[in-house]
């Protein structure tokens, strides 16, 4: 029967009944500290720590029954009765399956007689993988080991002695002490984990599914078998690969590598540090396990080994000891006859006589009891379900992990700087973790560029590095309390992560796991702009085009269209401010002369990029903006003879370029043209232009006419029909298309009222939407306008003052001349203290408009690419937010941001 639980949670499976004080320090404090232990992690003073996931070997908290065994110890230098238990607890736990006989339990109780010696503890096991009896003597195959790392030694340093020549070690992935200890005996490497390690993993599948990432990659593994014969001379497979995250290996797997062992007569060894792990998600997410127990799966993975070696630090539950076995009479054992003896040497040589190999009898009580509680069903539901909810709680907070988690949590350094501009060589990673350090008093450790050496490895063997940051969670110790501490620290941390430093190494870069032992040092951001306008448009164009998935073609293109229309301007350095006389761009809230837009459907996530400028005039006068505006029309046209048309502007370029203003009218001139281009492997380059009907005098008068001559008469009437006094025509505007059907003619109005958060300005919109353009649904866009201004309509004003909605109607030949599409924009940025705020609406939006993840990340990702500072410090970014409906239900909204070249809160338009 199952255990009760409530509805939501199931009954707690432990109770801490000894604890330790966790100590007041502040980050002045552990600023110093950091200077003096150099920047390394590794040297800072555990007890000046709030929480530390530096590790989880060793750290584990003792169970009682592990303390009472402990207290039981018998020191003793020849067979201290630890090693009986340990030699009993191994034959229980990897080859008795559920059939466990509990020998500890009597030697636990003091009811060990002579006769349970003779009977039991002294009989003559064979044939598995501790030997007993005699035959431990004759044939040792079961070593005691301080940790891992020793029986790793023991291992590679007998073995290639034996073989006596260079040969290779095949893994789904080296621990980095394991490949060193290998590489040290001679053995060359050669990994191969099943490929895909970083793939993207559905969230609503995390504790549902799992692809096992730490498999290895059985056919990679065979065509090198293959291409080299007899060079291999051991298969070594992590359970669970802590090279590749900590991800979990098939049952399936492990015997698809045996039987790959077995045809080439190569030992398959194990290394078994976290077995225990690795069952428990075997029998989660493997099909044919769910009904086993975790005795079961344990025997039969190890029914597949020839060996292994384990650091009980880990899956032993016990804080030091490490063992190294091999299957008696196996092929190891045949292939290297007499290795276990040769190995028993070196232990006693290195370690101690085989009753303890470096370990004390307490310890050996320890792990032996800590073996049976490690493969606990309960204790490893807990176990692996709170490392599950820490990414869960991460990733609820918009910071990436590698997913699904295997055996510990390791943040996706690539996407938390997505944006930032951080190379791999800048270490950024390794900022990351000593700013953790200082600020909240936590500990993890860098798992990419720095810790794999990746500057001293070939270009090709870089590709295989991941950019990652490991959080070990210690076995037992800490509750939902420190990890909802550390989720909020790495938060504060990802929104400020452009000011985070990088790391550079100051002393010991060439050392052998360097990492350990290297001194570094954190190298301050510059967060203002250094480089050009066109390069640094280039640069957030690159990454706006990642974040929507977009091919190098398309950026391309978009980049080329861009350096077209900016001209000489673009290679002007961007200044720190913007000095009179300059002409100040309307272009961008902050007078960058660039802005891009994201337009994203909300139900497939398919998007557009596309950049607005101007071309720069030589003097502040309209002639020059005009001139400056023709010449960009012909280069245009020139550079694209296909796609390109001047035709419609040519038919209303008199009422739009005008030869001479008025001085009235030359007062207050913001542009003569702007121009958009958007890039779709489909459609091409598609560019339009936008106008300023003001310059004509009387707007409406000028649209009207232009309407006329461009054969919109009908439609010109229908905009008539909803345009209040109030009302007015800020932006006229027409695809450059040679597709006549298609190029759309567009008019913006800017509703009266002023007050966009106005809930009776809103309902009106809505209405004119509505009785005009056929796709429009009134009550969406109220329901827009209500999202955008907060959730009660009239926020509190932003030092920014009121904006006016806009609508944007267009017209093409090919809907009909009767059918306009309409698009109502939000003048996002002035409704918001900061544009966090903007975030929060345009995500509770989303949600509510049932749009998908995909959608939703799209969108963030947007906007960490062009963000170079916390969206809390003030408003800019988010411009203009936008909501268009065609036909068939289709809902786009578009994101018009803002470059901030010239730093937050710069002049806006
Ligand atoms: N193999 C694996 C897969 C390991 O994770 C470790 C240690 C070892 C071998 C070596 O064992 O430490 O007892 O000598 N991993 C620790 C870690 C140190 O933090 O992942 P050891």
């Amino acid at each position: 029967m199952a255990p009760a639980a409530t509805a939501l949670y199931p009954p707690p499976a432990h109770a801490a009944l000894i604890v330790r004080s966790l100590p007041t320090v502040t980050a002045e404090e552990r600023k110093k500290i950091l200077e003096d232990v150099e920047y390394n992690v590794f040297a800072f003073p555990a007890a000046l720590l709030t929480c530390d996931f530096l590790s989880d070997s060793g750290t584990s908290a003792l169970v009682d029954l592990s303390m009472a065994a402990l207290m039981r110890g018998d020191e003793s230098y020849g067979r201290n009765w630890g090693y009986y238990c340990i030699l009993e607890a191994f034959r229980d736990v990897f080859e008795r399956g559920s059939r466990r006989e509990y020998a500890m339990d009597r030697i636990l109780t003091g009811k060990a007689d002579a006769e349970f010696y003779l009977s039991k503890l002294l009989t003559p096991h064979q044939d598995g993988f501790v030997n007993g009896g005699r035959h431990q003597l004759e044939r040792p195959n079961f070593f005691i080991l301080p940790q891992g790392r020793c029986a790793e030694t023991l291992l590679f340093s007998t073995l290639s002695a034996m073989i006596g020549k260079s040969t290779t070690i095949v893994s789904n992935g080296f621990f980095d002490t394991t490949g060193a200890n290998a590489l040290v005996a001679g053995f060359r490497l050669q990994v191969f984990t099943q490929p895909g390690l970083t793939d993207p993993f559905p969230n609503e599948l995390v504790g549902k599914k799992n692809p096992f990432k730490g498999n290895l990659d059985l056919v990679a593994t065979e065509a090198f078998l293959d291409a080299n014969p007899s060079e291999v001379s051991m298969i070594l497979l992590s359970v669970t690969n802590n090279w590749a995250a900590s991800q979990p290996v098939s049952m399936a797997n492990v015997r698809g590598a045996a039987a790959l062992a077995q045809r080439r007569a190569i030992p398959l060894f194990l290394d078994a540090c976290r077995f225990a792990e690795n069952a428990y998600f075997i029998q989660q997410y493997e099909d044919g396990y769910g009904n086993k127990t975790i005795e079961e799966i344990v025997q039969e993975m190890f029914s597949f080994a020839d060996g292994f070696t384990i650091s009980l630090k880990k899956d032993g539950l016990a804080n030091m000891g490490g063992v190294l076995s091999f299957r008696d009479q196996g092929m190891f054992a045949q292939k290297y006859e007499g290795i276990g003896m040769a190995m028993k040497e070196r232990q006693i040589i290195s370690y101690g006589n085989d009753s303890y190999g470096g370990m004390s009898g307490r310890d050996l009580m320890a792990a032996s009891a800590g073996l049976y509680q490690v493969t606990n069903q309960e204790y490893l539901h807990r176990r692996i379900t709170q490392i599950q909810s820490f990414g869960q709680k991460l990733q609820a907070n918009g910071i990436s992990i590698l997913s699904p988690p295997g055996g510990a949590i390791f943040l996706d350094m690539d996407h938390f700087f997505f944006g930032c501009n951080r190379k791999h060589e800048d270490f950024a990673a390794v900022g990351f973790t000593l700013e953790l350090i200082k600020d909240f008093g936590i500990r993890a450790a860098e798992a990419g560029p720095f810790g794999w050496a990746a500057d001293l490895k070939s270009p090709e063997e870089r590709t295989t590095i991941p950019n990652l940051v490991r959080f070990a969670v210690p076995r037992l110790v800490y509750s939902d309390e420190h990890i909802d501490y550390t989720v909020a620290a790495i938060k504060e941390m990802y929104d400020r992560r452009h000011t985070i430093p990088n790391a550079e190494i100051t002393r010991g870069k060439h050392m052998k796991l360097r990492h350990f032992s290297a001194g570094l040092k954190p190298v301050a951001i510059d967060q203002a702009v250094t480089g050009t306008y066109l390069a640094e448009a280039t640069r957030q164009l690159g990454y706006l085009s990642t974040a929507l998935g977009q091919d190098a073609t398309g950026e391309k293109h978009l980049i080329d269209a861009l350096a077209l229309v900016i001209g000489d301007w673009g290679q002007n350095l961007v200044p720190k401010q913007l000095e009179p006389p300059t002409w100040t761009s309307g272009v961008s809230n902050d007078g960058s002369p660039i802005e891009y837009s994201v337009s994203i459907d909300q139900v497939t996530g398919e998007a557009e990029l596309r950049f607005l400028t101007e071309a720069q005039p030589d003097e502040n006068t309209w002639k020059s903006l005009r001139d400056a505006a023709l010449c960009v029309n012909e280069s245009i046209a020139a550079n694209y003879p296909n796609s390109v048309s001047l035709r419609n502007f040519e038919m209303i370029r008199d009422i739009f370029m005008p030869a001479h203003l008025s001085s009235e009218l030359a007062e207050n001139i913001k542009m003569a043209a702007w121009y958009s281009c958007a890039y779709s492997s489909k459609k091409g380059p598609q560019w339009k232009i936008y106008l300023d009907p003001c310059v004509a005098g009387d707007a409406l008068l000028a649209t009207c006419e232009a309407f006329r001559l461009l054969g919109l008469e009908k439609g010109w009437k229908l905009i008539e029909s909803i345009l209040e006094t109030a009302d007015r025509i800020v932006y006229f505007s027409l695809d450059l298309s040679s597709n006549v059907e298609e190029a759309r003619v567009k008019v913006y109005v800017a509703h009266g009222g002023g007050d966009a958060t106005s809930k009776i300005v809103a309902a009106k919109v809505a209405q004119k939407h509505a009785s005009i353009c056929p796709d429009a649904d009134a009550f969406e866009i109220q329901r827009f306008f209500a999202a955008m201004a907060g959730s009660d309509f009239g926020m509190p004003d932003s030092p920014r003052g009121k904006k006016s909605l806009i609508s944007c109607f267009a017209f093409s030949s090919k809907a009909g001349l009767e059918r306009p599409v309409g698009t109502v924009h939000f003048p996002v940025d002035g409704y918001v203290q900061d544009d966090a705020e903007v975030k929060r609406r345009v995500e509770a939006y989303l949600v509510a408009a049932g749009s998908s993840s995909k959608v939703r990340e799209r969108y963030t990702k947007t906007i960490s690419a062009v963000q170079r500072r916390r969206l809390s410090d003030g408003p800019g970014i988010h411009a203009w937010v936008s909501l268009k409906q065609r036909a068939g239900g289709k809902r786009d909204n578009t994101f018009y941001l803002c470059p901030e070249m010239l730093g937050v809160g710069s002049p806006q338009k």
